[in-house]
């Protein structure tokens, strides 16, 4: 085989962020939309690669400059996966030509970056047959994501090797599968791309500045995801409402939230979600309800009426996987 095509999931986080950059647990849903990298073996040393999601065009690079001079931000994650792969691989890998494409805007935090890089690990190891685990695969991914982005509980990537609904806790001490049935989740989108790190450095300098009491704002985040997770077990839409609820005050006593994210969630609670808040860092990206069916049509006019825009998502989606391998790929 010399090419491969890899999928894998976005990603929405239902309970526990910024708590899950110190110490904590969160828990994230994979969702149905899904970033693809074809990667193509070559010998001539040299790491190519078209995104047209991202604006990379014909963008290419010897090996031996991998990870150095600079780099456009839409090919950073894959350009660091590569060089992680051929550091561990040298005499493997001798020239990668990349593609990829995506169902998702990487406007919205679906977790673009991690599933990149996800991807590309996966795939790598897969076309020249090296038998990582899972464990290795993460922690190169979570190494690639800390490269670039310096920050990062590394719950993205978790999701993104294993889809579904995961328990996860900082820098992957543990990644539990959770048999969660089809939540009925609404995503609405602000329209305000966040920048993930800013915002937890954010919260950072408050923890710097209000040690107790942040933390105490973490321990209850914690308590939170603990009543979280039987709930989203056994499908009590109801209780993973009220808990989004009160997960949400959390957030805004963090001063994660916006003008824009709190009008959303109120609406949707107005409109007839179980509970609804903010997914993610926060000030933008997306916020996310639970909603039962009979007021699903109103919950999304109420999410538009304040200016979000409705991204339909399903959750229960397949982690990392292969689409097609062989000798040439038709292209996608
Ligand atoms: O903005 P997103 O969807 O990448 O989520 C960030 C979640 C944080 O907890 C704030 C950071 C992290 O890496 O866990």
């Amino acid at each position: 085989m010399n090419a491969i095509t890899v999928s894998a999931p976005g990603k929405l986080l239902l309970f526990g962020e910024h708590a899950v950059v110190h110490n904590h647990p969160a828990i994230v849903t994979a969702v149905n939309q899904w970033l693809f990298v074809t990667l193509e073996k070559s010998n001539d040393g040299i790491f190519s690669l078209i995104a047209p999601d991202v604006k990379i065009n014909a963008y290419q690079k010897s090996f031996a400059e991998l990870t150095t001079g600079e780099i456009p931000l839409g090919a950073q994650f894959i350009e660091h996966a590569t060089a992680r792969f051929v550091d561990r691989f040298p005499s493997m890998c001798k020239g990668i030509a990349a593609k990829t494409t995506s169902q998702f805007s990487s406007e919205f935090g679906f977790g673009s970056s991690s599933a990149s890089t996800v991807s590309t690990l996966f795939g790598l190891n897969e076309l020249y047959q090296t038998h990582l685990s899972s464990q290795e695969l993460f922690e190169m991914a979570y190494r690639v994501v800390l490269e670039v982005s310096k920050k990062g509980s590394g719950f993205d990537i978790a999701s993104a090797l294993c889809g579904g609904v995961v328990y996860f806790f900082t820098g992957g001490k543990e990644i539990r599968p959770l048999y969660v049935p089809q939540i009925p989740l609404m995503v609405g989108y602000t329209g305000v791309k966040t920048n993930t790190a800013t915002i937890v450095t954010q919260v950072e300098d408050l923890k710097a500045q209000y040690p107790d009491r942040v933390s105490q704002i973490f321990d209850e985040i914690e308590t939170i995801v603990k009543k979280a997770e039987p709930a989203l077990l056994s499908g009590d839409w109801k209780t993973v409402g009220d808990v989004m609820n009160e997960n949400q005050i959390e957030l805004q006593k963090l001063g994660v939230s916006s003008e824009k994210l709190d009008a959303m969630c109120n609406a949707a609670r107005s409109a007839g979600a179980w509970g609804a808040k903010l997914s993610g860092a926060g000030v933008g990206d997306c916020m996310i309800a639970v909603v039962p069916d009979e007021a699903r049509e109103a919950v999304a006019k109420a999410i538009e009426a304040v200016g979000g825009q409705v991204v339909p998502v399903k959750t229960q989606a397949e982690g990392v996987r292969v689409e097609k391998s062989g000798f040439s790929l038709p292209s996608y």
